[in-house]
C-alpha cells in the first residue's frame, strides 16, 4: 500500500493559544513554520483561532498544512463552517470532525468536497477514553485518513486499542495533549534528571515529553499548543531523530510520576 504516513513530526495546536490575538498568532505561526513545523491543527470550537491563523498564514499559506474541524451540530452548520474554512485558507489539507459530533451526518459533503479537491483528507477526533469505543468504529468504517487523540505519560488509553487499529488500517496518528494541556509542565523535573536523555537531543522537559510521544512509532504528528514564540521554537526541536527507546521513555514516565 502507497504510505499515507505524515511524520513523525511536531505540529502545532491553537487551543487556547491565539484567542483573538491575530498579531501573536503571526508571532508563534512564524516560529513554529521557521523550526520547520508544517502541521497547524485548529478547529471553529477555538473562538476566533481559525481566523488568527489565517491572518498567520497571509503571503506563507503553502508552507502549512491546515488542519482544522467541523463541529457542528446540523448538516448546514457544517457546511457554513467548510465555506468560512476556505474563503480564510483556500482549501483544507486535513478536515476532521471534531469530537465525533454527527460524523456519519458530516461525511457525505466532506467526501464530495475531497472528490473536488477543496480538501486533502478527512479526518476524526475525540479528547475523551469513553468515546474511544466510538472513534473506532469510525475509524473501521473505512472512511477516515487521520485519527486525533490525547497521549502522554498521563493518558494512556489510546494505546489499548485505538493505536494498534490506526496501524493496522495504515491511518496516521495526530497526538493532542502532549503536555496535559499544561498540567505535566506544572512541577518539571529537576535539570540533572534529564542526563540520560541528552544524547538523543532532550534539553528541557517539554521536550523529553514531545519526544516520549513521537518515539511510538504508531504516532505520526503531535501538536503542543504554545502562545510563546521561543516555546514553538523549543517544542520543534525535539522532533528529530533519534528517538527514545523502552527505557529512555521508561525514564519520562518515572519522571513524570505516571
Ligand atoms: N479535538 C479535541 O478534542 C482536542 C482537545 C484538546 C486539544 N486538541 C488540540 O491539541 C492541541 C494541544 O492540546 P492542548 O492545547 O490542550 O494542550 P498541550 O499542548 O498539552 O499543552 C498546552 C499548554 O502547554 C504550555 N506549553 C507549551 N509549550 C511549552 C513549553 N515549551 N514550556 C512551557 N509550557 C509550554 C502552553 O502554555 P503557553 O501558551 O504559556 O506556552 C499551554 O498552556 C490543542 O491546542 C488543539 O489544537 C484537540
Amino acid at each position: 500500500m502507497e504510505s499515507r504516513r505524515l511524520g513523525p513530526v511536531v505540529g502545532l495546536g491553537t487551543y487556547r493559544t491565539f484567542e483573538d490575538d491575530a498579531g501573536l498568532a503571526r508571532d508563534v505561526v512564524a516560529s513554529a513554520l521557521g523550526s520547520g513545523t508544517r502541521l497547524i491543527d485548529s478547529s471553529p470550537m477555538y473562538g476566533a483561532a481559525e481566523r488568527s491563523l489565517a491572518a498567520a498564514l497571509d503571503g506563507r499559506r503553502d508552507d502549512a498544512v491546515v488542519a482544522t474541524k467541523i463541529w457542528a451540530r446540523s448538516t448546514d452548520e457544517g457546511r457554513a463552517q467548510l465555506d468560512a474554512q476556505l474563503r480564510w485558507y483556500g482549501r483544507v489539507e486535513i478536515e476532521q470532525v471534531h469530537n465525533l459530533v454527527l460524523w456519519r451526518e458530516h461525511l457525505p459533503l466532506l467526501e464530495r468536497e475531497r472528490a473536488a479537491g477543496r480538501i486533502g483528507r478527512i479526518g476524526v477526533t475525540h479528547y475523551s477514553p469513553s468515546a474511544f469505543d466510538e472513534l473506532a468504529d469510525a475509524l473501521r468504517s473505512g472512511r477516515f485518513e487521520t485519527v486525533q487523540l490525547p497521549l502522554n505519560p498521563h493518558e494512556r488509553d489510546s494505546e489499548r486499542v485505538l493505536l494498534p487499529l490506526a496501524a493496522e488500517l495504515g491511518i496516521p496518528v495526530i497526538v493532542m495533549r502532549p503536555f496535559g494541556a499544561g498540567s505535566l509542565l506544572r512541577s518539571p523535573p529537576p535539570a540533572e534528571d534529564l542526563a540520560p536523555l541528552r544524547a538523543f537531543g532532550v534539553e528541557t522537559w517539554p521536550q523529553a515529553l514531545v519526544k516520549w510521544v513521537l518515539s511510538d512509532p504508531r504516532v505520526d504528528v503531535v501538536i503542543p499548543a504554545t502562545s510563546k514564540p521561543e516555546r514553538a521554537r523549543e517544542n520543534a526541536a525535539a522532533g528529530e531523530p533519534p528517538w527514545l527507546g523502552p527505557e529512555e521513555r521508561a525514564l519520562v514516565e518515572r519522571l513524570a510520576g505516571a
